[in-house]
């Protein structure tokens, strides 16, 4: 079957939905492709902390019904080191900026719903993208099978959003893309646990055993992670093993943290990740399938939404004016704020683990790092300005 649209997109992820979302309310047709059943998607769990840009965003699509209602609004941030702990006020150190805790699975969720309550066909679920082609031409193609049949869309422009493993990188040509690529030597180990969070704000910890965050989704599950092996596996961590190691590394004076029952467990692997340009021809790659970030501070779900934003104002002014000069400048547009994020993701995460190549030397920076913050107010402030998304 042969379709037209204006902007096919590849993804539904957060970037696909929130970018197929925008156009829609904008009155600019999308086509979305996504390769795994709406169940997959909707139950991959991530992160869980949005930025107010991230939440702006969303309201302007129209999705914060339920965000409103169920976001847990944070002014602050605890940052431990081997027990002592030091808070960062963000609402104080940031002149009034706050961040939300709301799950990324929650976020697909609202965006699923919204686009299907519109049109039954705005999603097409088990629709693998398999080639993209013409893209130096005005009439872009992707070719794509579902439920075994092969099926074409041309469209004005394509919209890459379908994360690390995609095929839109790979589609823009090897000579002219730079990549950068960094694997962490730990990963993370993620719990759900049936039982209210310890903790009002989050908690990062340093410990000699690794790197611990108590996180949360709502008021009777936690979010909680510790560092492990990258040849650790699930058998390696029974329950009991990973309880003790958050009391452990979690831990100071005067609380405890309360156990609950684990219903899910997984193991994540830590990489930086940045391939450059972001755009070839027609094709514009927002998210996952740009860059990627580890997990420490939450960025990957806000930068794929800032992307998404630039990529959406750059459509916009083209289907309002004919004029390409935003998308021209898609790639210099994200690349700065892509590299500072980059910066602060790497700071967090290795001011924060225990790398098992590390010299004695480089657990004193660790230190320096974070007594760097305790002393200094400006130095506090413009991690809590990072943190919550507004220095970048
Ligand atoms: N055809 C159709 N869909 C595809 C294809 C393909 N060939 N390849 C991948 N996809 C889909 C995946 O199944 C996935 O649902 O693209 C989607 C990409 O979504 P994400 O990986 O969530 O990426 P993105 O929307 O950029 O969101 C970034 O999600 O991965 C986390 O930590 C990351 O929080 C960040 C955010
Ligand atoms: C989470 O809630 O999953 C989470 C929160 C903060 C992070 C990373 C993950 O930095």
């Amino acid at each position: 079957m042969h379709h037209h649209t204006q902007v096919g997109i590849i993804g539904a992820g957060p970037a696909g939905l929130l970018l197929s979302q925008l156009l829609t309310k904008k009155g600019i047709r999308s086509v979305l492709l996504e390769n795994r059943p709406r169940a997959r998607v909707e139950n991959r769990q991530r992160a869980g902390l949005l930025e107010q840009g991230t939440v702006d965003r969303l309201r302007q699509a129209g999705a914060t019904d339920r965000l409103d209602r169920e976001g847990l609004v944070h002014d602050g941030v605890i940052l431990s080191f081997n027990g002592q702990r030091h808070r960062l006020d963000l609402a104080d150190l940031t002149g009034g900026s706050r961040v939300t805790i709301y799950a990324q699975t929650e976020v697909v969720k609202d965006l699923i719903q919204l686009r299907l309550s519109e049109s039954e066909e705005a999603i097409r679920f088990e629709a693998e993208a398999t080639a993209i082609t013409g893209l130096d031409t005005d009439r872009p193609t992707i070719e794509y099978t579902q439920h075994g049949e092969s099926h074409t869309i041309t469209c004005d422009f394509v919209a890459g959003c379908d994360g690390f493993h995609g095929i839109s990188r790979q589609t823009i040509p090897a000579h002219l893309t730079t990549t950068y690529d960094k694997i962490y030597p730990y990963c993370w180990l993620g719990i759900l646990a049936k039982i209210p969070p310890s903790t009002q704000e989050l908690i990062y910890a340093y410990h000699a055993n690794g790197f611990a965050l108590h996180s949360m989704r709502s008021p009777e599950v936690s979010r909680l992670y510790v560092q492990c092996a990258p040849t650790d596996t699930l058998d390696d961590w029974p329950d009991e093993r990973i309880w003790a190691e958050l009391q452990l590394r979690l831990g100071t004076q005067g609380w405890t943290l309360t156990e609950g029952p684990i219903f899910e467990k997984t193991i994540t692997p830590m990489r930086s990740f940045v391939s450059e340009p972001m755009q070839f021809g027609r094709l514009f790659l927002a998210g996952d399938s740009a860059h990627i970030v580890p997990p420490t501070g939450a960025k990957g779900l806000n930068m794929a939404v800032a992307d998404t934003g630039v990529l959406f104002e750059g459509l916009s002014a083209w289907y309002d004016s004919g004029d390409r000069t935003q998308l021209d400048a898609y790639t210099d547009a994200c690349m700065r704020r892509v590299w500072r994020v980059q910066e602060f993701s790497n700071f967090m995460t290795e001011m924060l683990h225990q790398n098992p190549d590390k010299l004695p030397f480089d657990a004193h920076l660790q230190a320096a790092r974070f007594n760097a913050l305790v002393d200094n107010r400006t130095a506090s402030q413009l991690v809590a300005k990072r943190y919550v998304g507004l220095a970048h």
